[in-house]
């Protein structure tokens, strides 16, 4: 039945972010799970096996911390022609495959998740380890609101209000040793509260990421814990999230637990299911396409126009220099 549904307007088939490798082998599960029809396999792929035509106006917002939003805008992150993309697009369309592959399917699956309390462990070569409660994390630095362009590497866009504050704060108390080269972020994993992570059986959970430690230094990368004015509701990855607005969205990982110095490159979920499609640097570029389709324009998940991607996402003033660029 699910691929009779007819998507609405802002619901545009794409590519799914999933390696072809995984697919096969999520095709395999489906399939030993009984879910033999080929529209089923196609619809759990291309994010078409969703049972409403529009998205409810809730989000299930997460209490967060005791912080107070909205934040002051940071007019050096307020550029006027961006226009903002109306919040329950984004709030109905995310990528959290702990939960589902299935974007409009997110929100109505995270109910279960506990964000609150929450507790972040910051560690590896640093001299300051520390473990913490979400709460008391926020409320040791400002918070900010930033208008930034976010980019999946699935050619689809949205220009959104982040609230946080620069991790480079974070990492100055954290002190990190010489040896430390690289930044390592973990997302929670619990299976009893994110139903995708046993549909995933083959992934190589937690869902890891990382940066080179000069990258996260960069002002521009923001740990949010809010987005549109209000505390980051689950499906965006309450309580706490990192935002790298010049690099693809699979960057940006969720609902941390875990912030670790480390002096090698650290092993990513998606780079370990496919380097050549989801490799560790992954900035953003329209000269190079994935293997399997073009990066040179992308969807606005809000009007469904195709638009020019801008290199490194329109923020190469701010980074290109970390590649030896300007
Ligand atoms: N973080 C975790 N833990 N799990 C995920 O599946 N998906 C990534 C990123 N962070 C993901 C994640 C991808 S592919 C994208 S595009 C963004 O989250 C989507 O963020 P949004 O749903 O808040 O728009």
């Amino acid at each position: 039945m699910a691929n009779l549904i007819i998507p609405p307007r802002w619901r545009i088939p794409e590519h799914d972010v999933t390696p072809e490798a995984v697919f096969r082998n999520r095709r395999q599960f489906l399939r030993d799970l009984g879910f033999a029809g080929t529209g089923l396999l196609a619809a759990a792929s291309f994010g078409l096996a969703h049972a409403a035509d529009a998205p409810a106006a809730t989000g299930t917002n997460s209490p967060a911390a005791g912080v107070k939003y909205p934040a002051p805008r940071n007019p050096k992150f307020n550029d006027p022609a961006l226009k903002l993309t109306p919040e329950e697009y984004p709030a109905h369309y995310n990528n959290f495959y702990e939960f589902s592959t299935t974007k409009d399917r997110v929100y109505r699956l995270v109910d279960k998740f506990t964000t609150d309390p929450w507790t972040v462990e910051i560690t590896g070569l640093c001299e300051k380890p520390m473990t913490v409660d979400a709460r008391e994390l926020l409320a040791q630095f400002p918070l900010e609101e930033r208008v930034y362009r976010f980019r999946c590497v699935e050619a689809w866009a949205m220009i959104v209000p982040w609230t946080g504050f620069p991790l480079a704060r974070l990492i100055e108390k954290a002190q990190p040793k010489s040896s430390a080269k690289f930044v390592k972020f973990v997302t929670a994993k619990r299976p009893d509260q994110m139903p995708g992570i046993e549909r995933l059986r083959g992934y190589p959970w937690p869902y890891a990421e990382g940066l080179r430690l000069d990258e996260a230094m960069n002002d521009l990368v923001l740990v949010a814990s809010g987005i549109y004015g209000k505390p980051l509701p689950k499906q965006h990855g309450a309580p706490l999230r990192i935002v790298v607005p010049w690099k693809y969205g699979y960057k940006s990982i969720k609902s941390i637990v875990r912030i670790e110095f480390v002096a090698t490159q650290p092993e990513t979920l998606w780079e370990t299911l496919s380097p050549e499609e989801y490799p560790f640097e992954s900035n953003v570029n329209p000269a190079v396409p994935h293997p399997r389709w073009s990066q040179a324009t992308e969807r606005l998940i809000d009007t469904g126009d195709r638009v020019p991607t801008l290199p490194y996402n329109g923020y190469g003033e701010f980074v290109s220099k970390l590649y030896g660029k300007g």
